[in-house]
């Protein structure tokens, strides 16, 4: 076999390079020096090659890749070894019901956040609009402190079927936010009267460290649209999340995105207190830098306090509050029943994919927070690579940010403290703070995205109390 067999079959399956890389543990600067023929792989190199991609294209055949999209869902996952996808709400509620569950205080809390949240609101209740909505982590924590969720907008159909089957009162305004006109939002208006607060975080593919960071990117153009319908339905108060990036990226003219944003927001009357938080100081067992903008109508007069994160490990006593604890990755799923590679429980949602031998291999001995990059010995390392992946989380600490790859071992601190695998659905969900109660259907790879794009609902709670605290509670 030469290079040129490989990238042939890889361009026939529209695998790309990144994708190679992954799964064959090379990097994908080597996978492209190897492409240009700067370099020439070694016989046990394009072995390796031919291996991954071969089992990629299995996957590809098994219909376990987003074919449409060209992109993988899952790594490594054998069709027989997969549980069922979750048909529908009844049918999660059902597999949910037969699982053996033992309540910890933080699987109690986040229980009773869900119940909060699905209590029928008043007429009283201030009115909240979803945008960029997702499968409604933001909503959730809204919904949980009262806000009555009228209406959303989201483009995504599989988040629309999450959304739908947990909020029963909210309607789907519209799909793609780039096609609201302006008739449809005097629609809104006359059917729901005002709107008092809008809430949303356009996507943030464009601004990660995971997407390419290009300004050009349409994704960072998306706030316009937000900006647009805050300008026209005038919330008293409006919520926007972001990763933290955003801070830093620049368009193309050289200006930051963030002061464009800010502007906007200025012209459409509203003033903005911006904050770069980590959602693990607000009770999330889990560091996720964010930045969260909280816009006030220019009319309303009163006080605005950005709510402080009440979690810290830090032993300074704080004048303002007793500080708590900050939750660990233990607390939000020392519960769960230990699983190894391909093992699964009676949780829908708690089941460990198959990772390869040699994976597992380089994985097996590594302390928790360490990577196989760091093993001594090099016949135990990956091939390239950082030493990032490959990495085990803390048990003792907050999980590290879920991201909707959370489950391929390869990426960012995703391998179990001890064992030797990615994070389960579950594990996932529950770092984000989402209760079992909430209910998710579909393919799993949807589910995966649904969890790893939202807002962890305890944030988002946070903020919630502190906007009806301060600006709804005379
Ligand atoms: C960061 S996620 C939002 C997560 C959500 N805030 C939550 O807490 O679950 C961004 C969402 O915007 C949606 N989206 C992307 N482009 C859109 C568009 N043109 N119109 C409406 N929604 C869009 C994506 O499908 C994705 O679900």
């Amino acid at each position: 076999m030469i290079y040129a067999d490989i990238r042939k079959k890889r361009k026939e399956y529209s695998i790309s390079q990144t994708k190679l890389a992954e799964a064959s543990g090379y990097s994908k600067a080597t996978i492209s020096a190897w492409e240009l023929g700067k370099s020439i792989p070694s016989n046990y190199e394009l072995s390796r090659l031919n291996e991954a991609l071969s089992s990629i294209i299995k996957d590809i055949e098994d219909c376990i890749f987003d074919v449409r999209k060209k992109r993988i869902t899952h790594y490594k996952v054998e069709k027989r070894d997969l549980p069922s996808p979750i048909r529908s709400a009844d049918d999660y509620k059902e597999r949910l019901s037969l699982r053996a569950v033992k309540e910890t205080p933080y699987s109690k809390s986040l229980s009773d956040l869900y119940h909060k949240a699905q209590k029928q609101k008043d007429s009283n209740a201030p009115k909240a609009i979803a945008l960029f909505s997702g499968c409604g982590g933001l909503s959730l924590g809204f919904a949980a402190e009262g806000f009555n969720l009228v209406g959303h907008v989201e483009i995504e159909e599989s988040a629309n079927r999450i959304y739908d089957d947990n909020f029963s009162g909210s309607r789907l305004l519209g799909t793609d936010i780039c096609k609201i006109s302006d008739g449809d939002l005097r629609e809104w208006i006359s059917e729901y009267g005002s709107i008092d607060v809008l809430v949303g975080g356009p996507p943030c593919q464009g601004f990660s460290l995971a997407g390419k960071r290009d300004p050009e990117d349409i994704r960072n153009q998306l706030y316009k649209y937000y900006v647009h319908i805050v300008s026209v339905l005038q919330p008293k108060a409006f919520v926007m999340e972001n990763v933290r990036l955003l801070t830093s990226m620049k368009n193309s003219d050289g200006r930051l995105f963030i002061d464009c944003i800010l502007e906007s927001f200025s012209k459409a009357g509203y003033h903005v207190i911006r904050r770069e938080i980590n959602a693990c100081d607000y009770g999330v067992p889990q560091s996720r830098e964010r930045v969260i903008l909280i816009g006030i109508r220019n009319d309303i007069k009163k006080e605005f306090e950005f709510p402080v994160g009440e979690y810290t490990n830090d032993n300074q006593v704080n004048m303002l509050f007793s500080p708590k604890k900050r939750l660990s990755f233990r607390d939000a799923t020392g519960d769960l029943q230990p699983l190894e590679s391909g093992e699964s429980s009676s949780d829908p949602l708690h089941w460990s994919i198959v990772h390869p031998e040699h994976v597992i291999k380089w994985l097996k001995d590594v302390p928790e927070g360490c990577s196989a990059h760091e093993n001594k010995d090099p016949a135990m390392r990956p091939p390239s690579g950082f030493n990032t992946t490959y990495k085990r989380i803390m048990w003792d600490e907050p999980c590290s940010t879920i991201s909707t790859n959370f489950s391929m071992i390869s990426g960012c601190r995703n391998v179990h403290p001890t064992s030797t695998r990615s994070l389960t659905i579950r594990e996932a969900a529950r770092a984000q703070s989402f209760p079992d109660e909430f209910v998710f259907s579909g393919k799993w790879g949807e589910i995966r995205k649904a969890i790893g794009n939202a807002v962890p609902p305890i944030l988002a709670a946070a903020i919630a109390r502190s906007i009806l605290d301060q600006l709804f509670v005379d």
